[in-house]
């Protein structure tokens, strides 16, 4: 679907879509529509329950005197309380009503109302970017969809006072949306495609954006003496791999800011819970199980997409955990890069090794100022805190509050929940430095949040999200189709954008 941005003239064919305030007061574009015709708009409101509460939509197909297709109204409430998100919601919304329906052109009207707080420009380019958000579709796999099922709408303009100021705004923001959908398309894949030294593939693609990709396999990883992220990988015939991507957008940074900032991602392909097998219902629900490093991955495409000035390294362990005959054992010790030793007394706790190995590296290869780790690492944070927050966990308060305050912004809300000696007590083992579970029944997300924590250096300042209640969902947000999500690339994105940048 193409975006453009043109002057506010209203096109004489196509839908055209239009705002109205609450208590049913039309903006300016919607009381010149409805004199354009006889009072259809007005007509239609009374005739409906329609009021302008944000987010209502209200189609008239067909209206009398002007050759438009339809006419979609769509609420904005009292505009003077429109945040950015909210915009992003009402572009996404607006949109999704006309993908389907048969319109391959439609108009939106950005009028320049008064007092707001964002000026017209910013707000057509950020509903752009909630219409963009919502048009994701993955579909490669759909090979028998005909046309007339397919979404319709091929080209939306929004009209507005300077364009030109618009499509700026939008070409920052087109660079994210780019990198959330590459993440929902890892996220989607099936694991026969996307496995691991096929995931490496898939990120060099953004070797033609500027960043580097490098990748160790299980021989340098073994040299590395990285005992636990190999030893989930063992079961499997694909083989494991550390992707490490680099992108130097402050080339001429001095002091603290030179050092990047790091972020490392569980990459599982596909977790079966190895000889700690899963149930079998659900299961394929598991071939999201590196939406860590999916977010990574994408949230590097976003940076280098617009030019981000600030040095970032992002780092993901790729493994697919299965039950074969060289698989991890329960009971098996493994020895870890840090030299730390591991009793894995459940081989279904695997992300937490793979992490193991992929933090260390992180620090001892780069220094960096501080880390951020993503994974769906537990069931627990489900039953905590549901689909909408992620869980954080983290041993700086300052990057607690930043991670908080981004995802407000953005719509990716976290939840911190905390960390302390007791919890970290019951991961204590007898006969190796630690087991990779408590073996208890409650804090499941903690304990696994505190062996995290045993693998980051002190001083270093690290957050963990554990994304396993929001990397995948069942249904439809104003922004978000249902499957892959991308929670975190436009979170970690707006991190870095508010606090890191030069
Ligand atoms: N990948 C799972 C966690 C998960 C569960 C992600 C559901 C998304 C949806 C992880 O590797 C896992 O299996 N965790 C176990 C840990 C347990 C064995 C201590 C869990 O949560 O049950
Ligand atoms: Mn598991
Ligand atoms: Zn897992």
């Amino acid at each position: 679907m193409d975006i453009t941005f043109a002057a506010p003239k209203l096109p004489s064919s196509g839908a055209i879509v239009t705002g109205v305030l609450a208590g049913k007061k039309l903006s300016p574009t919607a009381a010149s529509l409805d004199k354009a015709t006889g009072g259809a708009i007005k007509r239609a409101i009374s005739a409906s329950r329609f009021t302008g509460k944000k987010g209502e939509v209200l189609h008239l197909l067909a209206p009398p005197k002007i050759k438009n297709s339809r006419i979609v109204l769509i609420g904005l409430g009292d505009p003077v309380k429109l945040r950015t998100l909210d915009l992003e919601n009402l572009g996404g919304t607006a949109a999704a009503k006309l993908y389907a329906t048969g319109e391959t052109e439609a108009s939106v009207a950005v009028d320049d109302l008064q007092k707001l707080p964002l000026e017209a420009a910013q707000r057509a380019a950020r509903y752009a970017y909630g219409a963009r958000l919502r048009s994701y579709r993955f579909d490669k796999y759909r090979t028998k969809e005909k046309p007339e099922e397919k979404p319709s709408l091929e080209k939306l303009t929004f009209l507005v006072a300077d364009p030109a100021a618009a499509r700026k705004a939008m070409q920052r923001l087109e660079g994210i949306a780019g990198g959330v959908f590459m993440t929902r398309d890892l996220v989607s894949e099936p694991a026969n495609v996307l496995y691991p030294t096929a995931l490496v593939a898939r990120a060099k693609a953004l070797i033609k954006l500027g960043v580097k990709v490098d990748a160790l396999g299980e021989r340098a990883m073994a040299n590395l003496k990285m005992g636990a992220l190999l030893g989930v990988g063992q079961g499997s015939v694909r083989e494991s791999q550390l992707l490490v991507m680099r992108w130097n957008g402050a080339p001429r940074a001095k002091g603290e800011a030179r050092r990047p900032i790091a972020f490392v991602g569980k990459g599982v392909t596909f977790d079966t819970g190895g000889i700690s097998i899963k149930p079998a219902g659900g299961m394929e629900d598991m071939k999201w199980d590196m939406g860590g490093a999916g977010v990574v991955i994408g949230l590097m495409r976003a940076l280098a997409a617009r030019k981000a000035k600030v040095n970032v390294v992002g780092v993901c362990g790729l493994v697919e955990n299965m039950p074969d005959g060289n698989a991890q054992r329960p009971g098996d010790i493994v020895t870890s890069m840090s030299g730390q030793t591991i009793e894995v007394l459940n081989t279904d706790a695997e992300g937490r090794l793979v992490l193991a190995d992929a933090l260390w590296y992180t620090q001892d290869r780069f220094k960096p100022r501080l880390v951020v780790d993503l994974a769906t690492l537990t069931g627990a944070i489900i039953v905590a805190l549901g689909n909408s927050h992620a869980g954080l966990f983290s041993n700086d308060d300052a990057l607690s509050g930043q991670l908080t305050a981004a995802g407000q912004e953005v719509g990716e809300p976290v939840w911190r929940l905390p960390l302390g000696r007791d919890y970290d007590k019951l991961i204590n083992c007898d006969i190796a430095d630690m087991k990779n579970i408590s073996g208890g029944r409650g804090a499941g997300s903690i304990t696994a949040a505190q062996f995290l924590q045993r693998f980051v250096k002190d001083g270093t300042p690290w957050a963990h999200l554990d994304i396993a209640g929001v990397t995948w969902s069942s249904k439809v947000q104003p922004t978000v189709p249902k499957g892959g999500t991308a929670f975190g690339v436009r979170l970690l994105d707006e991190l870095v954008a508010r606090n890191y940048e030069a």
